[in-house]
């Protein structure tokens, strides 16, 4: 089976979109992702794109003193940067700032005009030269999922990741289901909806307070416990302090129930037809 072990893989890992931006916010996001880290958070969720690679560049100070084989490291790759031409490049700097000599999983950050065919050639040649573990997509809607299906090797992919939170369901109608049945992993982006800030009045939503109450937790802690008591589904929030990073990874032990699940349903459907995949 290829879908990701959980035994191996966490449900909640640590993302790193706007870390490595701010010279004076550096030790305070490496702190916290050091802190992740000491608590069970080993898989981190890094890009080329993010801060022009000063998030990996954080990643790597936060990572230098753990052993290696105890994390579990994703980068992203540019869609310009996916073929042939930039690839190996793109990867060999995104390992030297990460300071590491692999990584776990290296993704497409989203389609670009490279043929598929010619980057997934290429994530094979990076999976033989030991430069990658494994590989994957991310923005690919069921369409592209099943274009690249098609393709050489194209079912070696091994995780999508996309945006996913209460206020934006849409992927349940067929990317999910599409997702399990072909046993690939889906990663959950922007799980509390970036603090609330893309939907506008989650956080404030009543359905959402009532479950707060019920179970003493906070508002985004309630979107963090829907997307993680899902099957097949890890999520991956940012969270630049302690604080937050204790408040998620208690959020492992909620468990919603199905009142508190029908509740949400009625203010944030399930979708009933297809919409387009969001992102950001
Ligand atoms: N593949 C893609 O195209 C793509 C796109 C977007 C994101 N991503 C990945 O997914 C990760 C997560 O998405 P995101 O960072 O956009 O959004 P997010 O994780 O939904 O939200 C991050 C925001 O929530 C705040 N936060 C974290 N924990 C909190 C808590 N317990 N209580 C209140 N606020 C809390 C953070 O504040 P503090 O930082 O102040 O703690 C930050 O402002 C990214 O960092 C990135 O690694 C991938």
């Amino acid at each position: 089976m290829k879908l990701l072990d959980k035994s191996t893989m966490p449900v909640l890992g640590q993302g790193t979109w706007g870390m490595g931006e701010n010279p004076a916010s550096e030790e305070k996001e490496i702190k916290a992702l050091r802190h992740g880290i000491n608590n069970g958070l080993y898989l981190i969720d890094t890009a080329e794109m993010y801060g022009n690679g000063g998030a990996e560049l954080v990643v790597g100070q936060a990572i230098k003193d753990f052993n290696r084989k105890d994390l579990y490291i994703i980068s992203k790759v540019y869609p310009h940067n996916a073929g042939r031409n930039n690839i190996f490049t793109a990867c060999e700097n995104s390992l030297d700032r990460l300071g590491t000599d692999y990584l776990d999983m290296y993704l497409l950050h989203w389609r670009g005009s490279i043929p598929l065919q010619e980057t997934v050639e290429c994530m094979e040649e990076l999976v033989k030269l030991g430069k990658i573990k494994g590989w994957g997509v991310s923005n690919f809607d069921t369409d592209d999922m099943k274009e690249l299906w098609q393709i050489k090797d194209g079912q070696n992919c091994l995780l999508n990741q996309v945006l996913y939170h209460l206020g934006s369901r849409g992927i349940e109608f067929d990317l999910l289901p599409w997702m399990k049945e072909n046993k690939v992993a889906t990663m959950a982006y922007c799980p509390i909806a970036q603090g609330g800030r893309l939907r506008r009045g989650l956080l404030d939503n009543p359905a959402v307070n009532e479950v707060a109450k019920k179970h003493s937790i906070s508002q985004t802690q309630v979107l963090l416990a829907f997307v993680l008591n899902q099957e097949n589904l890890i999520a991956i929030p940012k969270a630049s302090s302690i604080n937050h990073i204790d408040e998620n990874i208690a959020t492992l032990n909620v468990k919603l129930d199905s009142e508190d699940i029908a509740l949400l349903n009625e203010h944030y459907p399930a979708p009933n037809h297809k919409t387009f995949l969001d992102i950001v």
